[in-house]
């Protein structure tokens, strides 16, 4: 027990890359851990915005959160391809696939252990951190205290060390932080958030609390409010928008998709690749050009029955059935139907790339569908 506690410290904050023939050995130098300040009270409270990242010279050095969920891989490759995958790191609790151990540093890093977060930021030099980890709005109704502790409790690990160590810090939020008291229609950034469960009371709880950390300690914290993302390689985490990834799969798989939605539900959407660019570009833009620390990003919004309908012009034999989760049902009803990002658009150049049309077809060759069409003619 006193080994694995004198290693822990050593181990523990290390990014490894072992014996994995086709991997090269990444060992970034470790610097002894010396923490000076442990509350963020110490920073000046006249702090200016730009973290230690804009004022180095070189490519930022990310650590990501939550790293093997339905986004954070496809992050890790953009952010690879612009910065250098040494200056990338992945880190999650779960066991990572090879070839996501083989594509670049990866780390083990618990949210709720702060020490342990904080030794790999310091060990690695880490100057923007983007927050990934969470219990999405389904599987955080179904374990509420989990989600408390990780949406809430890990939230606040990471605000403070975002602070005590100048980083520039990412937290996604989500259509989820508003509710049924908001404005459905083009729900503008600043309204009535009023959400019903504990993963939208966890993100307007982030969205403020990086805010305060903002004005108070001058944390360079940026966020945006991710509708539901839609992407081909990896699998959705637990969240209500869910469907409209399983929807193709199941499309070109079996012909067929059993919807736990109402065919009218109109939810707002967005395909990974604009999510993610999003992501890099509010990341990369230079801190005078926003006029708030929260936006509101969309693409499209749609209804089960207007995918299905799109799907259908592809793959005609296509038929989708209805069999309402109540608890997923009541969630959808209680989000916005699309949401007003202007002031993304208007502050630091936000456009989106794909409408519901090029979605389709994109997820659709992205299964393999363009065999089955050809198949079918
Ligand atoms: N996917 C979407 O449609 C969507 C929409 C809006 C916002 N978001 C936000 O984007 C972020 C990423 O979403 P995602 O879909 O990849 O989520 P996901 O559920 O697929 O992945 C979350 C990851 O967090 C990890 N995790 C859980 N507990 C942890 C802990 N204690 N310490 C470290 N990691 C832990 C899990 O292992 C998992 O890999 C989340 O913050 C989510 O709220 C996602």
């Amino acid at each position: 027990m006193l080994v694995v506690r004198m290693l822990r410290p050593i181990v523990g904050g290390m990014v490894r890359t072992l014996a994995c023939r086709s991997c090269t050995a990444i060992l970034p130098p470790v610097l002894p851990v010396r923490v000076l300040s442990s509350s963020p009270v110490q920073t000046p409270t006249d702090a200016h915005f730009h973290s230690a990242s804009s004022s180095e010279t070189g490519p930022p050095r990310v650590l990501i959160t939550g790293g093997l969920g339905q986004l954070g891989m496809g992050l890790a490759n953009l952010l690879r391809n612009r910065f250098g995958k040494d200056n990338v790191i992945l880190s999650d609790i779960k066991k990572p696939p090879s070839h996501v151990f083989c594509s670049g540093p990866f780390v083990y890093a618990d949210v709720l252990d702060r020490q342990n977060l904080r030794e790999i930021v310091v060990n690695n030099r880490v100057t923007w951190l983007l927050h990934y980890s969470a219990l999405l709005s389904a599987a955080g109704e179904a374990n509420v205290s989990l989600a408390r502790a990780v949406n809430i409790t890990g939230l606040h690990n990471v605000l403070d060390i975002a602070a005590e160590h100048n980083l520039r810090l990412f937290v996604p939020s989500t259509i989820g932080a508003f509710g049924p008291t908001s404005p459905r229609n083009r729900t503008p950034d600043l309204s009535v958030q009023r959400p019903r469960t504990i993963y939208g009371v966890s993100k307007v709880h982030a969205e403020l609390m990086g805010e305060y950390y903002c004005h108070r300690y001058g944390l360079d914290f940026r966020c945006l409010r991710y509708p539901g993302v839609i992407s081909a390689d990896s699998q959705p985490g637990g969240g209500t928008t869910d469907y409209a990834v399983q929807i193709f799969h199941d499309a070109v798989k079996r012909g067929k998709f059993e919807c736990n939605l109402r065919p009218s539900t109109r939810l707002p959407m967005m395909y990974v690749d604009d999510c993610l660019r999003a992501t890099l570009e509010v990341m990369e833009a230079p801190a005078e050009s926003f006029s708030m620390r929260t936006y509101n990003v969309t693409a499209m919004s749609f209804t089960p029955d207007e995918l299905a309908q799109e799907i259908a012009k592809h793959v005609p034999e296509f038929r989708i059935t209805y069999c309402v989760d109540p608890v997923r049902q009541a969630i959808a009803d209680s989000w916005p139907v699309s949401l007003d990002d202007s002031m993304a658009r208007k502050d630091w150049g936000w456009k989106h790339d794909f409408d519901l049309p090029e979605l389709v077809t994109t997820m659709l060759s992205l299964h393999g569908c363009d065999t089955r069409i050809a198949q079918a003619n």
